[in-house]
């Protein structure tokens, strides 16, 4: 029987596409036809898009032959209009590697320290759109422009540039554009960056950019850390900063719920980031070995394309999830990224899969601390790292929060969890344990909560 082909755009925005419904509903992982002609493996439940994205025998090389691709053409062409293998494409050891080079500008810090500014951006913005003509246009008056300046400020990238960035990435990401089009582009941007590090080199500023620089000579990497970042953070804020709006206006109910209650704000956003799954395929993998998963047998060298949408949708894993719900008191979304099963870990392994989807989170208001927390030193810090201990009036009641540093790939997902039991350190975003032992039932919950969110399974807890 041949293999259908994959749907690889949608045919409503809120929704995915029937075709992804079905294949999901068959119950598991299914043989789908890719634009290029060759087959994949399509992964439609949350459970299995799950165990696949934390199982090391599953590669994000993108260069491997047999790595999904939603184009015709194969990576090695574009690879020849400059594009160079980045975070993105990397399996451990070299992941996390490179992943802990540029981490400490992520951590869940940093991200606080940047909103006052990043507010005010969005400030700005709003006013000068309310001041212009009306009606406005949402996605030239807000949503490009945010993600444009802020990215543009952090890398330190002249914004009088960023409709050069706009139009070249546009092109790049336009699945529709020829080959050739998309190469020129993506080598206009490289040869940018490759001029821009140069001059950092001769004047060095106060960017992510020149920071990296004063660590590593290798252009080459800084360019593709450039190109990355500029890549990602840009027409996918700009989507769900469009697309949340939409949302929101056609949700009046969920809107006013909102605003009646601020606080329902990050829950919101995840509940957006699952409702719309807008980097869906950006999950693919190529099978390194082979693999049993979710029922059948995967063999070395075939590719598994994730249908993200339909997986957020999964009637298995949420409760009515065809609505938009930003109440807080729900059972929180589940994103398609990468979370451990909850279930008992067996071989320690190096980190892999588990540290992809690891970006700057939005910051949240709780993500900086409460109160002045008394930090310990770095010795102490080391020692929180290596030596977990339950005080010893405690040891019988609770178990302890334990963090293997050599898995940690800073995603901070335990801070955001629970700021006053972890931190990151500055240097490289590891995880800090401020309180191994819980000390209530609550605590204890929400350590549980970090541990299955950590997206590398860095954390457990010792009974
Ligand atoms: C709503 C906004 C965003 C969405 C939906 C999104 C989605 C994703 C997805 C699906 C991946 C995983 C790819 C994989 O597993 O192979 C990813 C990785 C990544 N994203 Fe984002 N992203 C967003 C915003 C950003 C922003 C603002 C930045 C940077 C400023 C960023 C930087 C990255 C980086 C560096 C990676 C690679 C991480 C790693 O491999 O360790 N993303 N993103």
């Amino acid at each position: 029987m041949t293999a259908p082909h994959l749907q690889t755009t949608r045919t409503c925005p809120f929704a995915p596409p029937a075709e992804h419904e079905r294949l999901r509903d068959l119950g598991k992982p299914t043989k789908v036809t890719m634009p290029n002609g060759e087959q994949a493996w399509a992964l439609g439940r949350l459970e299995d898009i799950r165990a696949m994205l934390s199982d090391p025998r599953f590669s994000s090389d993108r260069f491997q032959p047999g790595f999904p691709t939603l184009v015709k053409e194969r990576p090695q062409q574009l690879r020849q209009g400059g594009f160079r293998p980045s975070l993105i494409m990397m399996d451990p050891p070299e992941h996390g590697e490179v992943r802990r080079t540029i981490i400490g500008e992520f951590t869940v810090k940093r991200m606080a320290a940047l909103r006052p500014r990043i507010q005010q951006i969005v400030d700005d913005h709003i006013d000068a759109m309310l001041a212009g003509p009306n009606p406005a246009d949402l996605v030239k008056a807000l949503s490009l422009p945010v993600p444009s300046l802020v990215i543009c400020e952090m890398l330190g990238v002249p914004y009088a540039d960023h409709d050069f960035f706009q139009t070249s990435s546009a092109t790049l990401l336009r699945l529709s554009a020829p080959p050739e089009e998309r190469a020129a582009a993506s080598e206009a941007i490289r040869a940018y960056l490759a001029d821009l590090v140069d001059r950092k080199r001769e004047q060095p500023a106060d960017d992510l950019l020149s920071r990296q620089l004063a660590k590593t000579g290798d252009i080459e990497e800084l360019v593709g850390l450039g190109f990355l970042l500029l890549l990602a953070g840009h027409e996918t804020t700009a989507n769900m900063i469009s697309l949340g709006v939409v949302a929101l206006l056609d949700h009046p109910d969920q809107l006013a719920a909102l605003r009646a209650d601020p606080s329902r704000t990050p829950a919101a956003v995840e509940e957006l980031l699952r409702y719309f799954t807008i980097a869906e395929f950006a999950t693919s993998r190529v099978a390194r070995e082979d693999v049993e998963l979710g029922g059948v047998l995967i063999r070395a060298g075939e590719g598994v394309v994730t249908l993200g949408n339909a997986a957020n949708r999964d009637p298995a894993a949420f409760a009515n999830p065809a609505d938009f719900d930003v109440d807080p008191r729900r059972p929180p979304p589940h994103r398609v990224r990468l979370r451990p099963p909850p279930v008992p870990r067996p071989e320690p392994r190096p980190p892999r899969t588990p540290d992809r989807l690891r970006h700057p989170l939005p910051a949240r208001p709780h993500a900086a601390p409460r109160h002045p927390r008394r930090r310990p030193s770095l010795q102490g810090r080391r020692h929180h790292l290596r030596h977990l201990r339950t005080p010893r009036h405690l040891d019988h009641l609770m178990p302890t929060i334990v963090a293997d540093a050599t898995r940690c790939v800073g995603a901070g997902q335990c801070v955001l969890t629970d700021p006053d039991a972890f931190d990151q350190d500055d240097d490289q975003g590891l995880v800090l344990i401020l309180h191994p032992t819980p000390t209530s039932a609550d605590a204890l919950s929400r350590a549980r909560q970090a541990i299955l969110l950590c997206p590398s399974q860095a954390l457990s807890l010792h009974e």
